[in-house]
């Protein structure tokens, strides 16, 4: 089906009714999940989009445009008044396999090249879920990694930020957090022990868990359904790197070709776009990779095995630092030098009295209580940021001796948005019939398994980041699922970047996509933990960006090293004169930790 030729023949049609049988609000879209940090993300919810003033275009006035037509928009923001910023929503074709269904708005934020323009680098900061305006606004200096000779289009991808329609089940950002709070969905999986993965006490304690995740999820799904009705059916990856396709030729001409950078979900995103589009891609980077092939073919409940894969290594590589850094740095450490078995047998015995007796938290920015499950979850979080392992153990050592507020804040400052499975639910294949609906005893079993096979701490922890999973009661299909395949090729190799110690996206998943493209891509293998290479500074890795950007290709398995240890003294951090690189991961840091 040709779709440039689709899009661009589409009429008007009248004007798309929003489509709420409640008040419309925008929130924050605050978790992000498979997002570079987003994933481990807790917005001041002074910096939220929740608190942002928006003079954004309505979206009743949007829907009377003809798709192509671009209105501009005032910035939400622009906190470091970058002169160089634009904004505007680009009217689209909702379905581009049906010119009559109407109408959707793409809103974009834009940093405009300084240099004389090569063209544009679409980005996207992962989740699903992440507001690529909202990146594009609060990072200037992401010139300094793409480069000044190009327009850097930061956009919400269907159903997210400023694109109109947003998927918003809820009547209220506070509706939304009560129907989480305090159930399996907030709190994660709770088990008295990971000792023995087939003692029948463990698998009980997970279908009791998993029942009442599933009754959640049927009831979050059906409410969209009443709500958001058909518009849920244009939520999807495939729909998006159509408006990238459509909008390459509004922003740069007919041909152009679309440039792209992504991470994490945005690794998904870069691998649809490359081998959805191969003729149209110029420069791609993706980096913090989850497996495209696994995300687009296996129903979402069997991907948490896959992401968790170097959680373990990663685990090693802390509680090794830990011990090295000593109780100073790392509290949850008794001594410079202790064995990591003996700091790991302090957590899970944690872990295994919360299990027994959640902690009360009275004096939380939420009072409530800590429970063994969402503990072990936001261990795996900070894996997930190193910069963050000093102040992270401090809080964890603080839990330990009985004082879990810092802990529980984290938690609670995570939001519980529902576009994620907007995403999620029409990406993952449908089930075919009632036989294939994963019963609780199933996603049990399926929990057990990433816990023998991938990660034995980790394996049943990645719901509160990664809140996928009830696509089987989501109500519509949508137009196009892409299915592969992977093995596209480039006119211009497609750069992947792994760490390789990342506990949600592995390097196993970057190297998978090398694979599919052997000859039209490369590996950069960054040499430390975190999720994606943004989690520590690396200034190669800066510097191989940035040479790609300009044509310049690096041999396949360049690895690049990170420039300082984990576990550093907040003081001797502050006290080091800030390089430009530096201060553009800086940069990037916080933007991703803030939308
Ligand atoms: C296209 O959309 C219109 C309006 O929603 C609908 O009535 C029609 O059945 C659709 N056509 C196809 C081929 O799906
Ligand atoms: C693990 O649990 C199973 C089933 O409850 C039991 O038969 C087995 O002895 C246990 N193994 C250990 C090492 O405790
Ligand atoms: C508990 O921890 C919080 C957060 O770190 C801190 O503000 C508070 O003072 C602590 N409370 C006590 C009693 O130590
Ligand atoms: C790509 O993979 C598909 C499906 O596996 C296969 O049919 C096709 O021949 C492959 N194309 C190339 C260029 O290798
Ligand atoms: C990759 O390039 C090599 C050398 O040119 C060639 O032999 C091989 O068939 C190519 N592989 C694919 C999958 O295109
Ligand atoms: C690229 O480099 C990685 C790391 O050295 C290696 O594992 C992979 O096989 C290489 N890919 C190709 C296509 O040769
Ligand atoms: C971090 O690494 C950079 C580059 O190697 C170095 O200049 C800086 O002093 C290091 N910072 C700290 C706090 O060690």
């Amino acid at each position: 089906m040709s779709i440039k030729s689709g899009a661009h023949a589409l009429e008007n049609n009248a004007p798309t009714r929003a489509p709420s049988r409640h008040t419309r609000y925008l929130y924050g879209v605050v978790l992000l999940a498979l997002a570079c940090f987003s994933l481990s993300d807790w917005a001041s919810p002074t910096t939220s989009i929740l608190s942002s003033q928006v003079s954004w275009p309505d979206s009743t006035l949007l829907y009377h445009h003809k798709p192509g037509t671009v209105i501009p928009a005032v910035c939400p923001e622009n906190p470091y008044n970058n002169p160089n910023l634009d904004c505007g929503s680009v009217i689209v074709p909702k379905d581009y396999f049906n010119t009559s269904v109407g109408v959707s708005s793409v809103a974009f934020g834009r940093i405009k090249a300084t240099k004389p323009k090569k063209g544009s680098v679409f980005i996207n900061p992962g989740g699903p879920g992440g507001s690529g305006v909202m990146l594009a606004l609060r990072t200037p200096l992401l010139v300094d990694i793409i480069g000044p000779e190009w327009d850097i289009i930061g956009f919400d991808p269907r159903g997210i930020g400023y694109t109109r329609p947003a998927t918003e089940c809820f009547s209220s950002h506070d509706e939304m957090t009560l129907f989480n709070a305090n159930t399996v969905i907030e709190q994660g999986i709770t088990v008295s022990s990971i000792k023995n993965t087939t003692s029948s006490i463990l698998r009980d304690e997970l279908v009791i868990q998993f029942r009442q995740f599933l009754a959640l999820k049927e009831s979050q799904a059906k409410l969209c359904g009443e709500v958001m009705g058909d518009e849920l059916k244009y939520m999807g990856t495939a729909n998006v790197v159509r408006d990238m396709d459509f909008m390459s030729e509004i922003f740069d001409g007919e041909g152009a070709k679309i440039n792209y950078w992504g991470g994490s979900y945005g690794s998904i995103l870069g691998a649809y776009l490359v081998n959805m589009l191969p003729e149209r891609v110029g420069y791609a980077v993706i980096d913090g990779i989850a497996d495209p092939v696994a995300w687009a073919n296996e129903p979402s409940h069997k991907w948490p095995a896959n992401w968790v894969a170097h959680a373990e290594k990663t685990y090693d590589l802390f509680l090794n630092d830990c011990s090295a850094a000593g109780p100073a740095l790392c509290p949850i450490s008794e001594y410079k030098g202790e064995p990591i078995g003996d700091i790991e047998a302090r957590l899970e015995a944690f872990f295994n009295t919360l299990a027994v007796s959640p902690l009360p938290v009275p004096f939380a920015n939420r009072p409530g209580f800590l429970t063994s499950g969402a503990a072990r979850n936001l261990l795996l979080i900070f894996l997930q940021r190193p910069v963050l392992w000093v102040e992270a153990t401090h809080s964890l050592a603080e839990a330990i001796a009985g004082n879990g507020t810092a802990l529980h804040n984290y938690m609670t400052q995570r939001g519980g948005s529902v576009t994620r499975l907007g995403v999620t639910c029409i990406d993952s294949p449908p089930p075919r019939s009632y036989k294939d609906f994963p019963t609780p005893e199933d996603l049990a079993e399926e929990g057990l398994r990433a816990l023998d096979e991938a990660s034995i701490h980790f394996g049943l922890s990645t719901g509160i980041s990664e809140p996928d999973g009830g696509c089987q009661f989501w109500p519509v299909k949508g137009p196009e699922r892409f299915t592969g395949p992977w093995n596209a090729t480039l006119e211009h190799p497609m750069l992947i970047v792994s760490n390789t110690h990342d506990p949600i996206t592995p390097m196993k998943s970057g190297l998978l996509v090398n694979s599919l493209m052997p000859n039209s891509s490369v590996m950069l293998i960054q040499n430390g933990p975190g999720h994606c290479s943004l989690a520590m500074k690396s200034t190669c890795t800066i510097k191989t960006v940035r040479d790609y950007f300009s044509g310049i290709v690096p041999k396949n398995g360049t690895i690049c090293e990170v420039d300082n240890k984990t576990f550093q003294d907040p003081d001797e951090v502050a006290a080091t004169e800030m390089s430009i690189e530096a201060r553009a991961i800086k940069q990037l840091q916080q933007a991703f930790w803030s939308i």
